[in-house]
């Protein structure tokens, strides 16, 4: 959800702000802009309704020169989408300019404030008060623009990154942030801003990750300076990234998400590298091993996420059951956070988030944490800031997932969740070592049966031009497999805008029968486990009404095969392991639908990659 690039260094800023926001398009966004300070002393910005592609073309014969520049791909929460609200904003003078990513909370009142003095607003945007405050508290107290962005930002309420230049001060480049993401790259003498890390890799793996409240004022060929809003200065950490620039590039295949669907066995064996031993029949996690009391001491888990991180979640709650005889509540963050729930001090928090950067998500976590809970992280995204609001955790390590719709961010989470699981119920003996050694096993090499099923690409491909007429499409799945029924529905709407409903099996007699009709697609998830009878009995259902059944059965199937208007064959598996399985044609299905239905898959309308905002 929105982007934000800046520069500032020896080299042409435009090339480098343009790439920058192709590589952050798959965040979602509606609007996009760029602001550059050139050698003549003028400060210009640029900035158009649509994509980055618009920008460039309505650049095309402008002067764009400079060596200093910011540049946002907006994702529209104050305003409509539009020219005028697009950013970069400028200040009243034309001297200051800003993007921002995040929401003022306050802006009515700062904004009726500033109107008061003689302020003229051109957007509706919160952002635009931003700029404007910063000018009236630089103007009023005569103040640097690093001081003035410090005492405006004390007077926000809300979450914000931003990048700030001025007209008169050509060698620098502010930015803050607080709750939304924001990285800066420390080249040669030169600075780089990022909401994430693909803007700068090209340039530099050194990188700092700006924390909540901290004001950064680059300058060209100059050490960085870091204050917090209570002034105290603080020391930039470098990091060093370990990514590689052909991660986050599409290596030959039509869409990220397809790439992202084929690299899951790849994703799953750097997910369980070091951690799983197949020759040991052991897995290890340091996350566990060094905490494992809170666990054995829990006296419940909490599962906060959102989305597909829910849906892994929810997969959690019937692992850690099975396994560990823990109780589990699994709970969307945007409800928990809000409804006042109970928390005790030897709960564990277990937060799920590819990005890390979900904003319900992070919340949900400061909330628990408050209540003196334990906090578990799983992320994808290394030094996000759900990653170090946590007390510790497993990252997923899947590689950057640019693709709007996780894919390999889902099987990795259930993999980490797994491995968590089968750990912890060793260490209470919940899990005996027989069946522990057989859990190992099966996880260890799943990777192959997903490879297995990644070879049925024509055939889900060919099916799914079959569906393209569909309104709807029902999924119904039991036990393990009804957050993948629910996650199917969801990867189906998200990317081809068709009404989706993922249902436990048997509940479909409760109401969602009554759609059935010889139109409606039901997608029924039937792996030969200990409910087989019980679901078998459910296609019959659908089928008494002439609904057209596609299955995903174990190979061999016979009975609900007959039943089927296509069958999906998987290997056979565990029950707990089989959602590493069935929703790898469910994500191939929702693609090859889209891709047939001519849909933008990478960057589906009105969604964003990251939810900053709640
Ligand atoms: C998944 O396909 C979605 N685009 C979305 O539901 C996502 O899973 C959700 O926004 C949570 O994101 P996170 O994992 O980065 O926290
Ligand atoms: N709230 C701001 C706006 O609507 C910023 C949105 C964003 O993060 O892109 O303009």
């Amino acid at each position: 959800m929105c982007g934000i690039v800046g520069y500032i260094g020896d080299k042409d800023a435009f090339p480098i702000l343009i790439k920058g926001l192709h590589r952050l398009e798959y965040r979602g966004y509606d609007s996009a802009g760029v602001a550059l300070l050139n050698n003549k002393g003028e400060l210009h910005i640029f900035k158009t309704k649509g994509k980055v592609n618009n920008l460039e073309k309505y650049c095309s014969d402008k002067d764009v020169s400079g060596n200093i520049g910011i540049a946002h791909t907006r994702w529209a929460t104050h305003g409509e989408p539009s020219d005028i609200n697009a950013h970069p904003h400028y200040s009243q003078s034309k001297d200051i300019a800003l993007i921002h990513n995040g929401i003022i909370e306050n802006y009515l009142s700062l904004k009726q404030f500033l109107k008061d003095k003689g302020y003229i607003f051109k957007s509706e945007t919160d952002t635009e008060v931003l700029v404007q405050l910063i000018e009236y508290v630089k103007k009023e107290h005569k103040l640097s623009l690093y001081d003035a962005v410090q005492r405006a930002l004390s007077q926000v309420i809300g979450a914000y990154a931003i990048g700030v230049i001025e007209r008169q001060n050509p060698n620098v480049l502010i930015a803050a942030r607080k709750g939304s993401p924001l990285i800066i790259g420390v080249g040669e003498g030169e600075y780089f801003l990022g909401s994430d890390a693909s803007p700068i890799i090209e340039y530099t793996n050194k990188v700092v990750y700006v924390g909540d409240e901290e004001v950064v004022r680059m300058e060209k060929d100059r050490e960085m300076e870091i204050r917090n809003l209570s002034d105290s200065v603080i020391v930039p950490e470098i990091t060093e990234l370990q990514m590689d620039l052909s991660e986050i590039e599409k290596g030959g295949y039509p869409h990220f998400m397809l790439k992202e669907i084929f690299e899951q066995p790849r994703a799953l064996s750097l997910c369980m590298n070091g951690r799983v031993h197949e020759e040991l029949k052991e897995i290890k996690l340091s996350g566990i091993i060094d905490h494992i009391d809170r666990f054995r001491n829990a006296r419940r888990i909490l599962i906060s996420a959102c989305g597909t991180s829910w849906h892994a979640g929810l997969i959690g709650k019937y692992l850690f059951e099975q396994f560990c005889r823990i109780p589990v509540e699994v709970e969307v963050a945007s409800e928990f956070r809000y409804r006042n729930p109970v928390i005790f001090p030897n709960d564990v928090m277990i937060a799920i988030s590819q990005s890390g950067e979900t904003a319900d998500t992070l919340a949900a976590i400061e909330l628990a944490k408050s209540k003196g809970a334990f906090i578990y992280g799983v992320c994808n995204v290394v030094g996000s800031s759900i990653a170090r609001a946590t007390d510790t955790g497993t990252y997923t390590h899947a590689g950057p997932e640019i693709g709007v719709a996780s894919t390999k961010a889902f099987t990795t989470q259930v993999a980490v969740l797994a491995m968590m699981v089968f750990a912890i119920g060793r260490e209470l003996g919940t899990v005996k070592q027989d069946e522990y050694e057989k859990l190992v096993t099966e996880l260890a090499f799943i990777k192959n049966k997903i490879e297995e099923i990644l070879a049925l690409k024509d055939s889900i491909e060919s099916m799914s031009k079959v569906f393209t007429y569909a309104k709807n499409f029902i999924y119904l799945g039991r036990g393990f497999n009804y957050p993948v029924a629910m996650e199917g529905a969801l990867k189906l709407k998200e990317i081809s805008y068709i009404h989706a409903e993922g249902y436990p099996a048997a509940e479909m007699k409760h109401g969602p029968i009554a759609l059935i009709d010889e139109e409606m697609p039901i997608v029924v998830i039937a792996p030969k486990f200990a409910m087989y009878d019980k679901i078998l009995s459910n296609v019959q259902e659908v089928k008494a009404r002439n609904g057209r059944i596609i299955s995903i059965v174990t190979k061999g199937d016979t009975q609900i095969k007959a039943l089927s208007d296509f069958v999906i064959e998987i290997p056979e598996t565990i029950e707990c392991l089989s959602p590493l399985l069935t929703i790898i044609p469910l994500q191939m299905l929702s693609y090859y639908v889209a891709v047939a239905k001519g849909r933008n898959v990478d960057q589906p309308r009105n969604l964003a990659k990251s939810v900053t905002v709640e």
